[in-house]
Order: C-alpha cells, then structure tokens, then sequence
C-alpha cells in the first residue's frame, strides 16, 4: 500500500517585469487603483516570439529535476492551459517532444485558472488505477496574448508563468489525502474568450470587434470566487475530519488579494498560513497555484509533514481544492 502525492515541483516566470507604473502609461489606470483594489504591483510578461510552450518546458524540466525521477521514467504528460500554443496538436505533445518524453501519453485539460487543480486530480486517479505511475501536470499560460492591451478592467490582473509537479507514489498517509473539483457552466459567460473556436472561427470581424481578447464580468467572479473557495477547502477538510487548526498552508489561485482576504476570513484561517504572490506576479491563470507551491517548497516555508490546501476558481465556471500531506 501507498499514498499518491507530488514528488517534485518547478516553475518559471519570463524576466520581463512590468510595473503599475508602466501601466499608468498604457490605459487609464494608477499604481494606487490596482495595488488597493487587487494586491498586484507587477507582472511577469512573455517575449512576444515565445509562447506558453516555452514556459511548460522550462517548468517542467525543474520538476523532473527535483522529483530525482529522468525523462524516461515520465509515463503522462497533462498541460493545463487557456492559452495553448496552437489548437492542436496540444501542448502537452509539443513539450513531450520537447522533453523527449518517448515513454509519455500526452493532453491538455481546460479548466481556466482551476486547471492545476483538476490536472492534479486527474493525476491522482490514473496513478490510484494503476494504469500510469510518473504523472508531470504542467500548468501554463500566457495571457498576455489574449489580454486587451487597452481594457483597464483586465490588462492590469493578469502576468505569465508556468508551474508544474511529477506525481507519483509516496509513503503511506503522505500525499494527496483528500481533494475537491466542481464546475457550474450556468456561469460561463462571466469569463471567456468568445473567438477562434468553432463558434466564432476567426475572421477580420471577429478580430476587428476584440472577441479574441478576455472578456470578464469582475464583480460577478469575484463573489463568486471567494464562496467557492472557501465552500471547496471546506470540503476537502470535512471528506478527512480535519478542521482549520490542522492546516499549515493555504495556497490559493492568485487573482486578488482582496478575493483571498475574505475567503481566509470565511475559513477563519491565520493570515501567517496563507501564501500570496500575486503582488509580484497577477493572475497567471492555472500557473499561479504551481509557481505559489514551488516557491514555498524551495525556500522551505513547507516542511516534511505539513497539511496543505491547494484551492482554486475559475472559467467554466470551475472550482476545486486539494488537501495533501507534504
Ligand atoms: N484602473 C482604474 N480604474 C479602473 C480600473 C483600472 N485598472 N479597472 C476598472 N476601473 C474602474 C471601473 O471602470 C469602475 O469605474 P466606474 O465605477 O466609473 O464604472 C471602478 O473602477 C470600479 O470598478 P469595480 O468593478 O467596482 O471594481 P472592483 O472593486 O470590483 O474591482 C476587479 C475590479 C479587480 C476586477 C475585481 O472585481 C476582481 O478582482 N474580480 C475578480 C476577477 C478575477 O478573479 N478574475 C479572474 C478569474 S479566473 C481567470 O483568471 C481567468
């Protein structure tokens, strides 16, 4: 017998900062409004030749790396990502090639900024069958290229970045003890990106009239995202009796401090537990849960044994938690 869980994570973020300041240059916007409104004073933003392969692999190759696993050991690759490189093929089989992951099925899931969460469940259950054993869950995205560059209501929440983990087995009573995922699509309209898929293919229409670009109803997301938040950490601390106490970690998706602040609230959660980089980085979407729990493994702020809740929100509408032993 044995537990599943993550035995190795990675990330990268592109060197190219962008600051408040900078976007006061840009739109109608002030370094005050968006760091008092959202948290976020700078983010991350990607060489326009460079798109969110570039990101996944480097990430990638990081977690492979610290999970003391090599390439061929890799038997499932799963991106998850709003911003593939292309269509198809997906991103998870162009970094696979990348990699030279030979030994590797390869697919993209689409849960928006859930993504990590539900490629991680998805991880956990082919690992739990027995039908794969290396699972590498790479979250990746690159929404400045689907950002309106001239829209002061979303250009100044999102950054790049990429996150990822090799799932696999672990020590009995380690590892993913209990995990969460839901979806109420009555919701999708709050967020999405309207063209270039079957419903709208792209056209000199479709492009004059910004439907390729984020489309977001804040207000609507942000309520939301702070019920389902807390409802998801809720659950997964119930499935196992645990309660608040036994939680060293929460790791959230990362799209406003403020969405944080009254989730934690309604969890009743130490401000000390809780992981915020938004500030340097915005929302990167699926990405912001993996590069938050590879910092704080990296620098030691997790330690052998700890309880975490990863929990996040998103497009779809979608949602979804998962409490594991580190
Ligand atoms: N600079 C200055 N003013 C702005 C800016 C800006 N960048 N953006 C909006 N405003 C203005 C608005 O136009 C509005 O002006 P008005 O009152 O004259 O119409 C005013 O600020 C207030 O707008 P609100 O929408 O009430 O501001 P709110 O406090 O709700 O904050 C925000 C907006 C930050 C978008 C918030 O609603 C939010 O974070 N929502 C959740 C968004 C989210 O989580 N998205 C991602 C989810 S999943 C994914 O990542 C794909």
């Amino acid at each position: 017998e044995f537990g599943i869980g993550i035995i190795g994570t990675g990330s990268y973020v592109p060197q190219n900062i962008v600051t408040n300041k900078d976007l006061e240059k840009i739109v109608d916007t002030s370094d005050e409004w968006i760091t008092t409104r959202t948290g976020i004073r700078e983010r991350r933003i990607l060489e326009k030749d460079k798109s969110t392969s570039y990101m996944a692999k480097i990430a990638a190759e990081r977690a492979i790396a610290s999970s003391g696993l090599n390439s061929q050991d890799i038997d499932m690759v799963i991106v998850t990502t709003v911003t593939p490189d292309m269509a198809f093929p997906s991103t998870a089989c162009i970094v696979q090639e990348q990699l030279g992951l030979k030994n590797a099925a390869a697919f993209d899931l689409e849960a928006a900024c859930t993504g990590f969460i539900y490629g991680l469940t998805n991880a956990y259950a082919f690992v739990k069958s027995g039908l794969y054993k290396n699972i590498l869950v790479i979250s990746a995205d690159n929404l400045s290229k689907i950002v309106d560059w001239e829209d002061r209501n979303t250009c100044v929440l999102f950054g790049d970045g990429a996150g990822a983990v090799v799932v696999s087995s672990v020590d009995l009573g380690k590892g993913i003890l209990s995990m969460d995922i839901g979806a109420d699509g009555s919701g999708g309209e709050l967020l999405t990106q309207p063209a270039g898929g079957s419903l709208n293919p792209s056209t000199e229409e479709t492009v004059k009239k910004k439907l390729h670009f984020i489309k977001m109803e804040g207000n609507s997301v942000f309520k939301f995202a702070v019920k389902t938040m807390a409802q998801s950490s809720k659950k997964v601390m119930d499935d196992i009796s645990f309660s608040i106490s036994d939680i060293d970690h929460l790791i959230p998706h990362q799209a406003n401090m403020r969405i944080i602040e009254s989730a934690s609230k309604r969890l009743k959660i130490d401000k000390d537990k809780v992981c915020m980089n938004l500030d340097k980085y915005g929302n990167m979407s699926s990405a912001s849960i993996p590069v938050a729990l590879d910092e704080a493994v990296r620098s030691k702020k997790i330690k052998d044994g700890d309880n975490v809740i990863l929990v996040g929100f998103g497009g779809g509408l979608t949602w979804g938690a998962t409490l594991l032993k580190w």
